[in-house]
Parts: C-alpha cells; sequence; structure tokens
C-alpha cells in the first residue's frame, strides 16, 4: 500500500535512457565492434570511505562534473541512507549531471532501498544498487543469518528496487569468499528478480586474477540466465591487485569494471580509474575491449580530487603520479633526448599531463644539464659544459634536486672562474629549430622539458608502443 504511494512520487523518466549498458554493448557486438567496458566510478561512494577523503555536497557536485568530462558510465554519487548530506549529494548529481547513469547505494532493506530511490528522483538514468553479504564469514559473524535467508533477503531487495528502478544492480558481499554454489544460487535467484548488473566484489582484496577470472568464468558457465545481465568486477586493493584482477576479469567475461580516481576506497582501495583504463588502452593487443573515457581527462580528475580531499597522489602511482613522466638517470634522459620510445609507453599529453620531465638531480648527465641551460638562456662549448657538469654533481650529491636557481649560481661562478670567456645567451632560437625556451613545469623541482622533435619523432609501425601519439 505504502509503495503504490510512494511509487507515484518517484516514477522514473525511464523512456530518456532506454537502452541499459548491457543492451549497448550486446547491440555493438553485433556490428563486431570491439567490446565495451562499461565503466562504474565509486570515487564518490566507496572511494569516499577512505579516511581522510569525505566531501561535502558542493565537492562532490563539482568532482560529478569532472567525471562527466572524464565519459564514465556510471557514477555511483554515494550512500543516501548514510547521511542527509549523503542524501543531497546524490539528488544534486542526479539533477545536474544528466548523461551517465546516476547509482545509489542501499543495503537489502526497506529504508535504504526507498531512501536510495527517492534520492534519485530527478536522475534520467537512475540505478539503485543493493548488496548483501554472502561469505559465510559475513552471514555467521556479521549477518547472522542463514544462507536460505541471506537469498530471501537479497531476491526481496532486488524486486523492491526494481519496483521503483528498472537499472538495478545487485552485489554479494565479499563474493570470493563465498561458496561458489551458494553464490550461483544467489546470483540466479536475483536475475529473477529483475538486476540487471551482477557485480562481483573482492571486498577484502583477498583474490589473485586468474582465481578471480576463474570465479567469472564459472558465473558465466553456472548461474541460470547470466547471458540477459552485465557481469561488474569490484576489486580492492590490499595485496596491490585490484587492477590486475580487474584485467583478469575483463578477459574472463565481465564487462562493467568499478573504479575509483587516484585508486581511493576503503582501506588499501579501489582498482585505481587510470591505471585499468590506460592498460585496457596501451595493451590494445592483449585487451581487444574499449571505453567511452577521454583519458585527456585523467589527470585533470586526479588533480582535482587531490585538491578537494587534500590528499596527495604518491609521487610513483603510476600514470598520474609526479614521477610517472619523469626521467633523472642520465642514460634515461639521454635516450628520452633522442627518441622517447626508449623510455616511454604512453605519451604523458595522452593522459593530460603538460609534458614529460627531466628531472636534475646526482643521476642527470651532461646531454638534460646542457638542455636546461639552453631554455635558461645559455649555451655552452663542450668545455664549459664539462667544467659546470662537474660542480653540478657535486651539488647534486649534496642537495639532490638542483633548482634553476641553483643552476644560475654555478653559471655565474663558473662565468667568474673563468674570465674572459664567453657565455653565449641563446634566448633567440637557433636558426632552423623551433626550440623556445620553456617555462617551468608545475614541479618542486627543476625540470628540463624534452625539445618539440624528442616528442613527435615516431614512425606509425612503432604507435603501439607509445600510445598517444
Ligand atoms: O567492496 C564491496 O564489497 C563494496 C560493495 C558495497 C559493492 O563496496
Ligand atoms: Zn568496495
Amino acid at each position: 500500500m505504502f509503495y503504490n504511494t510512494y511509487l507515484n512520487i518517484i516514477s522514473f523518466p525511464s523512456f530518456v535512457c532506454r537502452l541499459t549498458i548491457g543492451e549497448r554493448q550486446r547491440k555493438g557486438a553485433m556490428k563486431m565492434e570491439r567490446p565495451r567496458i562499461a565503466i562504474f566510478d565509486t570515487t564518490l561512494r566507496d572511494g569516499e570511505q577512505s579516511p581522510g577523503c569525505s566531501m561535502n555536497v558542493k565537492e562532490k557536485l563539482r568532482l560529478a562534473h569532472q567525471l562527466d568530462r572524464l565519459g564514465v558510465d556510471v557514477i555511483e554519487a554515494g550512500f543516501p541512507i548514510a547521511s542527509e548530506g549523503d542524501f543531497t549529494a546524490v539528488q544534486a548529481i542526479a539533477a545536474a549531471v544528466p548523461r551517465p547513469i546516476i547509482a545509489a547505494l542501499a543495503r537489502a532493506c526497506v529504508k535504504d532501498i526507498e531512501r536510495a530511490a527517492q534520492s534519485l528522483s530527478g536522475a534520467v538514468c537512475p540505478r539503485i544498487h543493493v548488496f548483501l553479504a554472502t561469505s559465510e564469514i559475513h552471514l555467521q559473524h556479521k549477518l547472522r543469518i542463514t544462507q536460505q535467508q541471506c537469498l530471501e533477503q537479497a531476491r526481496d531487495a532486488v524486486r523492491l528496487a526494481k519496483s521503483f528502478c528498472r537499472d538495478v544492480e545487485f552485489s554479494p558481499e565479499d563474493a570470493t569468499r563465498t561458496s561458489p554454489q551458494f553464490l550461483y544460487r544467489i546470483l540466479e535467484a536475483v536475475i529473477e528478480a529483475g538486476a540487471t548488473t551482477l557485480n562481483i566484489p573482492d571486498t577484502v582484496g583477498y583474490s589473485v586474477p586468474a582465481e578471480f577470472a576463474e570465479l567469472i568464468f564459472g558465473i558465466r558457465q553456472n548461474v541460470r540466465g547470466i547471458e540477459k545481465v552485465t557481469i561488474s568486477a569490484h576489486c580492492h586493493n590490499d595485496l596491490g591487485l585490484a587492477v590486475a584482477n580487474s584485467l583478469a576479469a575483463v578477459a574472463a567475461g565481465a564487462r562493467q569494471v568499478e573504479c575509483a580516481i587516484n585508486g581511493i576506497g576503503e582501506r588499501a582501495g579501489n582498482a585505481s580509474l587510470e591505471e585499468f583504463v590506460m592498460a585496457l588502452r596501451v595493451r590494445s593487443d592483449r585487451y581487444a575491449y574499449e571505453t567511452g573515457i577521454v583519458s585527456e581527462q585523467l589527470f585533470p580528475a586526479s588533480k582535482l580530487l587531490s585538491e578537494i580531499t587534500e590528499v596527495p597522489v604518491q609521487p610513483n602511482k603510476a600514470i598520474i603520479g609526479r614521477n610517472a613522466f619523469a626521467h633523472e638517470a642520465g642514460i634515461h634522459q639521454d635516450g628520452m633526448l633522442k627518441n622517447r620510445l626508449t623510455y616511454e609507453i604512453m605519451t604523458p599529453q595522452s593522459v593530460g599531463v603538460p609534458d614529460s620531465t627531466l628531472v636534475l638531480g646526482k643521476h642527470s648527465g651532461r646531454h638534460a644539464l646542457g638542455l636546461r641551460c639552453e631554455q635558461l638562456g645559455y649555451s655552452f662549448d663542450r668545455r664549459e659544459l664539462d667544467d659546470i657538469y662537474r660542480q653540478f654533481v657535486i651539488l647534486a650529491d649534496e642537495i639532490k634536486h638542483v633548482h634553476d636557481h641553483h643552476l644560475l649560481d654555478l653559471i655565474r661562478e663558473s662565468r667568474g672562474i673563468r674570465q674572459g670567456s664567453q657565455l653565449s645567451v641563446a634566448a633567440a632560437a637557433p636558426t632552423g629549430t623551433s626550440r623556445k625556451p620553456l617555462p617551468l613545469l608545475p614541479s618542486d623541482y627543476s625540470a628540463a622539458t624534452l625539445p618539440h622533435n624528442a616528442v613527435t619523432e615516431h614512425h606509425s609501425e612503432q604507435e603501439d608502443y607509445l600510445w598517444g601519439v
């Protein structure tokens, strides 16, 4: 009785969002396109659950707009029952971001599902995401219910969610520690109840790639009705395997991957969106799939998230870390200056990073030092550069990173020592080149940027190795 009234209040404009991801994927498959992997971003939900990463409504909305520019298929905007703020954030995102599917999380109980449905009432493409733990550990110690009760609760919850919304995702929490036979039974039951996406979470990051692939494959083999729904992977990073497990899941038949910007999420985090997407793209020879991600928006998304949460990214983080495109070793710098294929597998520009950097430290060589001096407006002959290089190495040993002002001091000193030697100022570009003194990059130490020819010098057969040229 109550539900009927409620349904009238929040009927969704489902005609606007006619095709589910599964339907769109099957359509694509008919046209012999590469299968499309839907990117389900959970930065604003699982990501927000990581310590120090909570966001207010305004901040969530700002990030949601960036996720939209990034081209994610689904934004999990929050857990509406958790707080007024989360409810309002889901509502605001649903109203302001019409393109992607907006998902709201709910436990498998009436009040959560109703709240989630209510928060999504303004969404063009709403999804209710229902979860219930299924592993023996969780059933016995956390929920204190039997497998039969669990199965009935999951089925009833999905039925209820379905009465509000045609797009319903179900997650058997701790799936990777659940008995596969029980998992198959519960998945069958929620498909019958109307679930359209079955998400398989490795909740505690316990699985390894071959095992996770087997689980997905087993689900495809043993669950009746599985061909009607989309299989999704949701991997945590407790063993540092979240991205590897997500890739294994895709190879085994998953067509949606849940991930977060900068890999934030509970404990060690979720699969990092930028790493997963770029692994698919750079290694498209091994993974014949596509995503709708605009990869140039990856770095801006990462920066915005760090700015909002004030949680910095580790410098060596793949794809978007400060060092991901920085080269300090002399041999590497020399290779990069000759041809960037030597030490880079994708261009920084392809992920929205302005450029590669050559960091001046004790491992650097003459080639990069000479380049930076030129970029600062000075060019030297071989003997002069040797002098400066010797002093530079002594200094770098002491202070680790040599900044431009240190370098200018060395140049001045060298000028004093070598009375009468002529410094030629190379502010004007040498004839026949388009090289200009380049501005400093936004890094905390001096860095030479690559000259233009090193950036673009490539041949088409090499593009396999340098994505984004
Ligand atoms: O890790 C997990 O199991 C979850 C579910 C709610 C999908 O985040
Ligand atoms: Zn999770």
